[in-house]
Parts: structure tokens; C-alpha cells; sequence
């Protein structure tokens, strides 16, 4: 299909959708559900962007919790990343596979410390370091939290293991959810028959899943999460990591992805990881978008230059308006490959229109950016007490600088040197936490869809996405300052 002529030069606020006649009777029935790669499925439409100042792991955690995704940064060490990964995989499950043990012997002192690195309630303890011989559990009611207890060893205060409930592996997460109730237990070590740590069990993990059906995880009820690799240097071995931490998509951006650097990228990334899921891009054209399908990308993103820490347009004159790329790739794929609209949304209305337009979800950064889950501290203005937190594009000097800046690594340093500035650093005002955010932006989401005259996502954009000039009314400027101007 040829991208319509309305399209072009348009976007976000150039366009109001035209109210369909309504049929669901409350908008809380609206279904959010839409696909993030070819294979995977996320239960709403939006990711957090894979920038330094939106997502480590506390952003990638809420985010599927809240039903969309979270793309961990690249700008860090692999080990940095591969744990940011394995802290969001290892949050939650229907079984725990490897839980963190400490052996006997471990002072109270040493405990604390693991306990709060690792950001768990409880920890299992071993007869011996690395052996997984379970010895018993130190849960937090068992721990003295006064002072004075820290030299002394955990063995005086766990439960031991001929007081634990335990059950061995294999046990269904029903029967185990009775066990703890009947011996009003929070967590069920699974254990062999010599005693060998197997999983756990806990009972935060099954409530979870009573209370939020449709957050994102994996088969094995972990979060879904996802996380960046550049397309040079050690791109390969950070991907292959990443992989084995449990990422279950990898993203390659860079800021110009229909180029040769892309095209090795790909090549060599399918040589040697296989057909692990991979978005791509990002792009802003249907020749683009083309390309990265033709290399087996399984998603790609789409946006050149709309995003708020971003000053590509203004320094090289290179870019396509956010609602003209979103559409153009639209045509050019249609439903063969879901593309992630990147950047640009200011209002939450924009991000119907985005998935109007052709998109399957919606990337976000500065919408996420300021709250509590965001990395970074925050600022307080001494004069006015204001709250405030850094956001920053990732080509923003500073953000070059602290990514690649290594005086040991010449070869580092020079390209930090020579990486020409395309973000720019803000500050913007503190949010408090991303959820509240969240759910704002996905009742407002819904809201739309029923104003569309539709009962989920999927619908609606089956419905208008085909023809979606039809639903579309664009805006005088009298009109837009009608809509906007308050
Ligand atoms: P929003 O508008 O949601 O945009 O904050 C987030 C997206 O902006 C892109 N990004 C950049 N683009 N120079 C750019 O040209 C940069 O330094 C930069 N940093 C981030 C990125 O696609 C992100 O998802």
C-alpha cells in the first residue's frame, strides 16, 4: 500500500479522531493486549525507552508489571547490564530456579547487606557455600533487625531445615499455594531427596498472579524484559550475555539503522545468536522499514529525530514527522512486521493516534522520566525546593561522555571525543512513581478506543488502521488552538 497523501508532513497534533458511536459500557473492560515482535505478546501497548535516564531494572520491573516492557540501556559494563537483566528476571515466577542461598556460618551483618543488594525478603541458607544442601531459611520475621546482632551467625536465628515446610520439585503452583496457607508460610523451598535447593516457591509471587492477569512474563511467570546492544565492537558478546541472563528481546538501535553498519549488525548477530526475538532500527521510512524486514528483524522502531532529548532535525535536517514515518512504515509492511512507534509523545493522546496510524505499541522516554523508578537522583533546588530529575538523550554530550569516556581506552576516548552531540540533557520536575503514570496513560488509552466504538486494541486497530484517514480529522490552526489552548 502507498502512503496516502494526508500523511504527509503530519504529525501528533495535526489530527483529531473522529468519536465512533460507543459500545462498551465501561472503559475498565477494554482490553489492552497488542504484539511486541512477531512472537511475543505484552498486555499493553507501551515500553520504556532503553536510555539512561528511564530504564534500569526498577523501571523494566514496573513497566511489566503494569503489562508493557522496559528496555534496559546499553550505556554501562556488560556485567552492569547482564544484572540490571537478571534483577528483573529473578523478581518474580511461578518457581524461583536458582534462588540466592548464603551459607552457614554467614554473619547477621553480611546477611542485611545480601538481603538488600539483592532487594529480597528472605534468604535460603546452605550447609555449605556453593554445595545447595538446603540447612534452613532466615526469613525477615527472623531476623533481628536491633543492634548489636550483627556478628552473629544466621544459624542462630533461621528456622532449620527439620522445622521448614518443604515439598519437593514438581509440586503444581495449586497445591503449593495450599501448603502455604494451611501452614501460613510466605515461601516454599522445593528440595530433592538428598536435600538439594531445587526452586522456590512464595506466596508475593502468587498473589501477584491472582491480582494482575495480565502482566508481562515469560512461560515461566517471570517478568518480561528487554535490553539494548549497539552494532559495533563488543556488540556480539554483550548480546550473547544478555541471552543467558534470560533477556527475552534485544533491541539494536542506532541513531541511523537503514545503513551498512545495520545490515553487519544483523548479519552477524543471526550468525551467531540464532533466531533470538530482535527489534531493529530505528528508522523513519518505508525503504527503511523495508530493509530492516529484508535483514528478519522481528519489530521495528520507527521514529527519526521526534524525541524530546533529541536534536538530529535541528543540527542535520535529517528526520520524518513522527505521524508520516509511523504511517509510511505502516504501508510498506502493513501487519507483517509490528513496528514500535520511538519518540515524540507529549500528550497521552498521542499514543492512540500512534496506534491508529499502524503502530503495535509506543516507545517512551520522557513521559517516564523525572519518577521514582527512572534512574537518578533527585535534585533539589535550593531556593525554591523544587524537585527535579535529570532526562537526557543518549547522544547528549554528557551522556556520551559518561558511556564511553574511558582515559585507559584511547580507542574509547576518541570516539567519545568525535561523537558529534544529538541530545540535549534537561531537567525535568519530580513525578513521584511511574505507576500512577501508567495508569493514567493506559485509562486514557482506553477511554479512546471506546470513543472509537471498540472493546480492545486489537480491534480497534483492525478496524481503523486500513483506512485510518477516514477516522482521522485533520486540524486548522484555529482548530488546534481550539483543541490545545487551555
Ligand atoms: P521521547 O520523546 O519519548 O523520546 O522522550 C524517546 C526517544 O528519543 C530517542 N533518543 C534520541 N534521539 N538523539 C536523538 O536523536 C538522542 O540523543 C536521543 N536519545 C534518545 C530514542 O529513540 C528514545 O527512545
Amino acid at each position: 500500500m502507498k502512503l496516502e497523501p494526508g500523511f504527509v508532513g503530519k504529525t501528533y497534533d495535526d489530527f483529531l479522531f473522529r468519536p465512533q458511536q460507543g459500545l462498551v459500557e465501561s472503559r475498565s473492560q477494554v482490553e489492552l493486549a497488542t504484539r511486541l515482535t512477531r512472537t511475543l505478546e505484552i498486555g499493553m501497548p507501551l515500553i520504556a525507552a532503553n536510555m539512561d535516564s528511564v530504564t534500569e531494572s526498577a523501571m523494566a520491573k514496573a513497566m511489566a508489571l503494569e503489562g508493557g516492557i522496559g528496555i534496559i540501556h546499553r550505556a554501562m559494563s556488560i556485567e552492569a547490564q547482564a544484572a540490571e537483566v537478571a534483577r528483573v528476571k529473578r523478581s518474580h515466577g511461578y518457581i524461583v530456579e536458582h534462588p540466592l542461598c548464603l551459607p552457614l556460618g554467614t554473619t547477621i551483618r553480611e546477611a542485611l547487606n545480601f538481603i538488600r543488594q539483592h532487594d529480597i525478603t528472605g534468604i535460603l541458607i546452605e550447609e555449605k557455600k556453593g554445595e545447595n544442601r538446603l540447612a534452613g531459611l532466615l526469613s525477615n520475621r527472623d531476623i533481628p533487625w536491633l543492634d548489636g546482632f550483627g556478628d552473629r551467625p544466621v544459624d542462630e536465628f533461621m528456622t532449620p531445615f527439620e522445622r521448614l515446610e518443604v515439598r519437593p520439585p514438581g509440586i503444581s503452583v495449586d497445591e503449593a499455594e495450599k501448603v502455604m496457607f494451611e501452614n501460613r508460610i510466605e515461601k516454599l523451598p522445593l528440595v530433592d531427596s538428598s536435600r538439594r535447593i531445587t526452586g522456590l516457591i512464595t506466596k508475593k509471587d502468587i498473589i501477584l498472579f491472582r491480582q494482575r492477569p495480565f502482566f508481562s512474563r515469560d512461560e515461566k511467570g517471570r517478568l518480561l524484559t528487554g535490553a539494548a546492544i549497539g552494532a559495533r565492537g563488543d556488540f556480539l558478546e554483550r548480546a550473547a550475555e544478555l541471552c543467558r541472563v534470560g533477556a527475552d528481546v534485544l533491541v539494536i538501535d542506532i541513531a541511523h539503522g537503514h545503513s551498512e553498519v545495520m545490515r553487519k549488525a544483523i548479519e552477524a548477530f543471526r550468525a551467531s545468536l540464532g533466531d533470538i526475538p530482535l527489534i531493529g532500527g530505528n528508522v523513519g521510512t518505508a525503504e527503511g522499514a523495508l530493509f530492516l524486514k529484508d535483514l528478519g528483524v522481528d519489530a521495528i522502531k520507527v521514529g527519526i529525530g521526534p524525541g524530546r532529548g533529541c536534536r538530529t532535525r535541528l543540527e542535520t535536517a535529517a528526520g520524518v514527522p513522527q505521524l508520516q514515518a509511523i504511517r509510511e512504515t505502516w504501508c510498506a509492511l502493513e501487519e507483517s512486521v509490528p513496528i514500535i512507534a520511538d519518540g515524540g509523545i507529549q500528550y497521552d493522546k498521542d499514543v492512540f493516534l500512534a496506534l491508529a496510524a499502524g503502530a503495535s505499541s509506543v516507545m517512551l522516554g520522557s513521559m517516564l522520566s523525572g519518577t521514582d523508578e527512572a534512574p537518578g537522583r533527585v535534585i533539589e533546588d535550593p531556593a525554591t525546593h523544587e524537585k527535579r530529575k535529570i532526562y537526557r538523550g543518549m547522544t547528549s554530550p554528557q551522556a556520551v561522555l559518561e558511556a564511553l569516556y574511558d582515559p585507559q581506552d584511547e580507542e574509547k576516548a576518541a570516539e567519545a571525543l568525535a561523537t558529534p552531540a544529538e541530545g540535549q540533557e534537561i531537567q525535568v520536575p519530580y513525578r513521584g512513581s511511574v505507576i500512577s503514570i501508567l495508569q493514567r496513560i493506559t485509562g486514557h488509552l482506553r477511554s479512546a478506543i471506546s470513543y472509537a466504538g471498540c472493546q480492545s486494541l486489537e480491534k480497534a486497530r483492525k478496524q481503523i488502521v486500513p483506512e485510518a484517514l477516514r477516522y482521522l480529522i485533520p486540524l486548522s490552526e484555529a482548530a488546534r488552538r481550539e483543541s490545545y489552548e487551555r
